[in-house]
């Protein structure tokens, strides 16, 4: 069973400081949900887990099962168990899906392992199937020309094949129909194990009435400001993030700082 430490995580990207101090452990056989509203970091969490070299830690760790991974490059970090699913997948052209998946599964195997290619085929058009997608997949380019539906599912696809044992799933229900929603939504609840610690990055209930999470965190610019259950997603749904930002005097803040920087721009002018 894995665990995924955040401790007092700081991360900038490009010079700007997007987490202020992340703290959460995400243990194997725990599904976490993040919400917030956009562009308050989620996504950059999802991307420094996974080690992307655009983001920064200016402070604190990443502990895998207790050891430091803050420097460890995207491969290793794979190797490890951890995962992906990026809010935005990338298309890669002239490299198939099949030959994608088929040389990351190939690169996690111990080096006295061989991939046995034939159960590996099986495996692959067995889990297309579950996620009802189309036959000519496997020969596709990677994401090449795939609609929005159709990249999110492949991330599952990929996660099904991988099996990993922490996984971020980044607005894996953007861009699904009602049907295909509960088809992931269904084939990742499948997934659910001991071995397997979950992240679901998410705006919307729907998602998470068909993969029910444990625990429910709010982030608001880079901070997780609360963490609750179920709960707090039929209240977000319903009223939004307004009375948290009440709550915590978020608003009030941000309006002082609006009103100051436009009195001294005022001030400046005038002079
Ligand atoms: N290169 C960059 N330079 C400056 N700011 C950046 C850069 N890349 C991202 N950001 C900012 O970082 C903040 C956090 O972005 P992030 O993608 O993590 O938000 P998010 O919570 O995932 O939002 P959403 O719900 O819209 O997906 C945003 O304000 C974004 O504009
Ligand atoms: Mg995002």
């Amino acid at each position: 069973m894995a665990t995924l430490e955040m401790k007092d995580l700081v991360v900038s990207v490009e010079g700007n400081t997007i987490l202020h101090g992340i703290n959460l452990i995400v243990n194997g056989g725990e599904t976490h949900a993040i919400m917030g509203p956009n562009g308050t970091g989620k996504s950059t969490l999802a991307q420094i887990i996974m080690g992307h070299p655009k983001y920064k830690i200016e402070s604190g760790e990443i502990l895998l099962d207790g050891v430091n991974i803050n420097d460890m490059p995207v491969d290793e970090r794979s190797r490890k168990g951890i995962f992906l699913a990026m809010q935005n997948p990338v298309e890669v052209p002239g490299v198939t899906n099949f030959d994608f998946v088929k040389t990351a599964v190939t690169s996690r195997l111990p080096k006295e392992k061989h991939l046995r290619i034939g159960k590996f085929i099986l495996e692959f058009e067995d889990s297309a199937k579950e996620l009802k997608m189309g036959s000519g997949l496997a020969h596709r380019f990677l994401n090449q020309g795939f609609s929005g539906g159709e990249k999110k599912r492949n991330e599952i696809l990929q996660m099904k094949l991988l099996k990993p044992s922490i996984a971020f799933l980044d607005e894996i229900d953007s861009g699904l129909d009602v049907d295909a929603l509960r088809i992931v939504g269904e084939n990742v609840t499948s997934m659910k194990s001991p071995q397997l610690g979950m992240v679901l990055i998410t705006h919307y209930q729907r998602l998470l009435d068909y993969i029910v999470p444990d625990f429910v965190h709010i982030m608001i610019k880079g901070n997780i400001v609360k963490t609750g259950g179920k709960e707090l997603i039929e209240k977000i749904d319903s009223s939004g993030y307004d009375w948290l930002k009440e709550e915590l005097g978020i608003s009030d803040f941000e309006e002082k700082k609006v009103q100051y920087s436009l009195g001294t721009c005022a001030t400046k002018s005038i002079k």
